[in-house]
């Protein structure tokens, strides 16, 4: 499926008018916030839900809320001199699923690719650096597999907190004349 997969494949944002009842993912607990909390967090402005709709059923969705990230959490190649706080600015993937019927096929990553587009866009905007996500240990492959890395600490917790440093993707896609100046900044 993965070939034709982008001209069918939509990322939306949650709201009434869509039914998610159909969704069912591995994860029972994933489920149950898209039918019953999704919208009422948002309305409470607690987090924001997006889904990805194919061939019209809702194939994935994923869930953005504010974060920080421990400065100690990140590897030295991921931190800044002279940084003066302790914690810095990050957006979590606090959830993210597929339909298990649709699992393996590209979805998971255009997922992750669009919330990761999401948090860049943010980070034009607000001071933003990182992408974090507390991973079901049995997904941290999957982060891995898109360069978020484990924080250490929290390997053999519950939920592994991981993270992606979003600079070097954000470097790489300036015009290289403009470079300098960015990193001047
Ligand atoms: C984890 C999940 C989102 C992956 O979605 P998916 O649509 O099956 O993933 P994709 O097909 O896009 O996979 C992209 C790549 O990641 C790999 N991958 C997918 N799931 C993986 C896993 N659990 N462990 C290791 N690698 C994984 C795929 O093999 C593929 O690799 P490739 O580039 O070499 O082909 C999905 O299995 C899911 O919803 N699981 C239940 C809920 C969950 O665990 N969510 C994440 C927790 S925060």
């Amino acid at each position: 499926m993965e070939k034709s997969l982008n001209k069918d494949i939509l990322i939306i944002p949650l709201t009434q008018r869509y039914d998610c009842s159909s969704f069912c993912c591995t994860n029972a607990e994933l489920n149950e916030f898209l039918k019953n909390n999704a919208l009422l967090d948002q309305a409470h402005m607690t987090s924001r839900t997006y889904l990805c709709c194919w061939k019209k059923q809702t194939a994935g969705y994923f869930t953005l809320v504010a974060d920080t990230l421990e400065v100690q959490a990140v590897d030295q190649s991921d931190t800044i001199e002279g940084y003066l706080y302790r914690k810095y600015p990050a957006i979590k993937i606090a959830r993210l699923a597929v339909d298990h019927s649709l699992e393996r096929n590209g979805i998971g990553r255009f997922i992750l690719l669009a919330a990761i587009g999401k948090a860049i866009n943010v980070s034009n905007d607000i001071g933003c650096r990182y992408i974090t996500v507390d991973s079901k240990p049995e997904s941290m492959g999957f982060y891995e597999k898109h360069n978020f890395k484990v924080v250490e600490k929290y390997r053999y917790s519950e939920f592994p907190k991981m993270y992606l440093n979003m600079y070097p993707i954000v470097a790489a896609m300036r015009p290289k004349e403009n470079l300098k100046e960015f990193e001047e900044r």
